[in-house]
């Protein structure tokens, strides 16, 4: 397909993976005894930001602190749109501490953070598509959270039900490529929520359950250059074939704490 895709910069939140580890199991993938590979961690994460920044986009970081392994997961402590942040509260009690150090970031950097009530987990299972947020749940962010969320921003929140604990945030089953479409792995949602998505965006790019498997799904699309797990390999030819360029890099040893390239990304829309 001949069509030219757009790029918009964006600016993005990250956080080194210092203290990097998987020190206790929140999800199907989490094995405490697997041991992580602290040196290729940090290799792996710095090619995501060098390949961030080549493309021009902007990439902001928060100071990593010791005793919250999961802190690298930048997408999880909030979700900005129009210069507002909603804050996460965690499922998890190892997790809660991450706010705080967020939660300064953004005051620093002139943002007011409003605490969500209810547990929610920021992009990880709220995603803006640009209209409205379609908004994960099943596992870890509430509908209360939804209802809040909806509130909070004045945009419309729709509801997606995840039924696979694989793909328990909504960024592991699905992503955004551009203002009009989206990526993602139908059977990652309830049959009601397929129906949703199949309405909304009926001509997505669906994705295997061996794409999904690898966080292919877990993918950071500026509109053109999609940022994507190398061993998606049929998801990046798909992409390729509807005019997106895959930009793959490889963040192998965060799968092992059930994170990839999303995950480990917040994007702050002012
Ligand atoms: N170990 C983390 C957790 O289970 C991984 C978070 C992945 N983040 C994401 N946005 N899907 O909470």
């Amino acid at each position: 397909m001949s069509v030219s895709r757009e790029p918009r910069l964006r600016r993005f939140l990250v956080c080194e993976p210092r203290h990097f580890a998987v020190q206790y199991a929140i999800n199907p993938w989490m094995r405490p005894d697997t041991p992580v590979d602290v040196d290729l961690a940090q290799e792996q994460w710095q090619a995501l930001i060098r390949a961030y920044r080549t493309h021009g986009h902007t990439v902001d970081t928060v100071e990593p602190a010791p005793g919250l392994p999961d802190m690298v997961f930048a997408a999880n402590s909030a979700v900005v749109v129009d210069g507002r942040v909603f804050g996460s509260l965690f499922h998890a009690a190892e997790r809660r501490g991450e706010s705080a150090h967020y939660d300064r970031w953004f005051k620093t950097a002139g943002y007011d953070v409003h605490r969500s009530e209810f547990v929610c987990e920021g992009e990880g299972d709220l995603v803006w598509t640009g209209r409205y947020v379609l908004a994960g749940t099943g596992f870890r962010t509430t509908r209360e959270a939804h209802r809040e969320v909806q509130e909070f921003f004045g945009h419309p929140v729709v509801s997606l039900t995840l039924v696979d604990p694989h793909f328990y945030h909504l960024d592991t089953a699905l992503f955004v490529l551009d203002d009009t479409n989206v990526a993602y792995y139908p059977e990652a949602f309830s049959p009601g929520s397929r129906e949703v998505l199949a309405r909304l965006f009926p001509d997505a790019v669906l994705a295997s359950r061996d794409d999904a498997m690898v966080f292919g799904l877990n993918s950071v699309s500026d509109g053109r250059n999609v940022f994507i797990a190398p061993r998606a390999e049929s998801l990046a030819a798909n992409l390729a074939d509807h005019g997106y360029v895959p930009v793959p890099v490889d963040l192998s040893e965060f799968q092992k704490a059930g994170g990839g390239i999303k995950c480990c990304t917040q994007e702050i829309r002012s």
